[in-house]
C-alpha cells in the first residue's frame, strides 16, 4: 500500500515516521505540503519519498495508492471531496468538516462513489484504538455493572495553539470527546448545550472562553460531561469514567513508570497528544493498511460517524451562541 500524506506539520509528520517506521505493509510514497521545509524534513529518512507543493497533485499521481490527509481543518472536506473523486481509499484527519453543509457534501458524493461496497473515506478518531478506551467499552459492554448513566469525558492541554478560537476548539478538540462518548454508550448524541467557567487557568486562554463543559444527551436517555481545559499549563491529561448502574470503569493514567527518590514519588504527563496516544495512531493506521491490503472495509471511524460528529459540534457552536440553551442534533441524512 503506497501512500500519500497531505500535511506534514506535527501530525503529518508524526503518521509518517509511524507509517515508515512502525506500521507493515505500506510505505510512505509521498507528502504534499506548500512548505517544501516541511515537506522534505518529513521524508528525509524515507527513501523514495516524493514531496510535491500541491496536494491535487499527490492525489492524482499514479504511485499514490492511499491518502492521509493531516492539513489544517478547513481543507479536509475539499481534499476528502477530491480524493473521493479519484477513487483513493482516505483517511482524513478529524474535523471530516467545518459545518453540517460541508459534511453532508462528503457525504453525498461518498454514497454515489461507493454504494453498499467498502467504503472509501475513514475518520481519524484514534482513540477509539487506544488500549484503555477499548477496555473501558468491553467493560461497560459486558454489562455487568448495569446500564451506563454517565459518562465523564476530560481534556486537558498545555496550551492552545495560535489562531485558536471558541469555535475550533470544539471541531479541533472537544470533537474527540463527541466522538468517543457516544461510541462508549452505544448511543448517537441528540442534543448538546454548551457552559464555559469565566475564570481561566492560563495565560493562553486569552480572549477563548475556556475551560467549558458540553452537556451531551444521548438517545439512550444518558446525561454526559464533556470537560475541555485547553490552557490546563500542567501536563496533557485526558481522563474517561463511565458511572454504570452498579458500578463505574475509568481509564487510569497509561503511566509506563513511576520514579521513588527524596522520600517522593512521581509519574510524569506529556506534553501533548503523541506519547499518550502513540499506540492508538499505530493500531489504527496499521488497521487501515491492513483491511486496505486484504481487501476489507477497516474498522476504523467511517465518514458517517465524522458527518455525525461534525453535527454535534455546529450544534454545540449554535448552543454557545445562544446562552448554552441545549441544541437538538438531526442524524445525517
Ligand atoms: N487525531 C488527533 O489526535 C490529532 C492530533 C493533532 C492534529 N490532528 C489533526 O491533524 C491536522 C493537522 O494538524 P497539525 O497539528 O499537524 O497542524 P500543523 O499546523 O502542524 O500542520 C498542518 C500542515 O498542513 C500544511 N498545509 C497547509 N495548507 C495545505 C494544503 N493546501 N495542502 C497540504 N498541506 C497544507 C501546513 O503547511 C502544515 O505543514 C488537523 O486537522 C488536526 O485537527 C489530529
Amino acid at each position: 500500500m503506497r501512500i500519500g500524506i497531505i500535511g506534514t506539520g506535527v501530525m503529518g509528520a508524526f503518521h509518517a515516521r509511524l507509517l515508515h517506521e512502525e506500521v507493515s505493509g505500506t510505505v510512505v510514497a509521498a507528502v504534499a505540503d506548500p512548505d517544501p521545509e516541511r515537506a522534505g524534513a518529513a521524508v528525509a529518512a524515507i527513501p523514495g519519498a516524493r514531496a510535491f507543493a500541491d496536494a491535487g497533485e499527490l492525489i492524482a499521481h499514479p504511485d499514490v495508492d492511499a491518502v492521509l490527509i493531516a492539513s489544517p481543518d478547513a481543507l479536509h472536506a475539499e481534499q476528502t471531496l477530491a480524493c473521493i473523486a479519484a477513487g483513493k481509499p482516505t483517511l482524513c484527519e478529524k474535523p471530516l468538516a467545518y459545518s453540517v453543509a460541508e459534511a453532508d457534501r462528503v457525504l453525498a458524493a461518498h454514497r454515489a462513489a461507493v454504494g453498499d461496497g467498502i467504503p472509501l473515506v475513514h475518520q481519524g478518531f484514534m482513540r477509539r484504538f487506544d488500549p484503555g478506551y477499548v477496555a473501558q467499552k468491553r467493560e461497560v459492554a459486558s454489562g455487568v455493572h448495569g446500564r451506563p448513566v454517565m459518562v465523564h469525558s476530560v481534556g486537558r492541554g498545555v496550551a492552545t495553539g495560535p489562531g485558536a478560537t471558541d469555535e475550533s476548539v470544539i471541531f479541533n478538540s472537544a470533537i474527540h470527546d463527541i466522538d468517543i462518548v457516544p461510541w462508549l454508550l452505544g448511543s448517537p448524541v441528540v442534543a448538546v448545550s454548551w457552559h464555559a467557567s469565566a475564570v481561566h487557568p492560563g495565560a493562553g486562554s486569552g480572549s477563548l472562553s475556556e475551560p467549558f463543559l458540553l452537556l451531551l444527551r444521548t438517545a439512550d436517555g444518558a446525561l454526559s460531561t464533556v470537560e475541555n481545559a485547553l490552557n490546563a499549563q500542567y501536563g496533557y491529561d485526558m481522563r474517561s469514567e463511565v458511572l454504570c448502574e452498579r458500578g463505574a470503569v475509568s481509564i487510569t493514567e497509561p503511566h509506563r513508570i513511576a520514579v521513588s527518590a527524596g522520600l517522593s514519588q512521581r509519574t510524569h504527563l506529556p506534553e501533548d497528544f503523541r506519547p499518550r496516544f502513540a499506540d492508538a495512531y499505530r493500531l489504527e493506521l496499521q488497521e487501515w493498511v491492513s483491511a486496505l491490503g486484504e481487501g476489507r472495509a477497516p474498522t476504523l471511524a467511517t465518514v458517517e460517524d465524522g458527518a455525525r460528529a461534525t453535527r454535534v459540534a455546529a450544534a454545540a457552536v449554535e448552543s454557545m451562541r445562544s446562552g448554552g440553551a441545549f441544541v437538538q442534533v438531526e442524524a445525517p441524512r
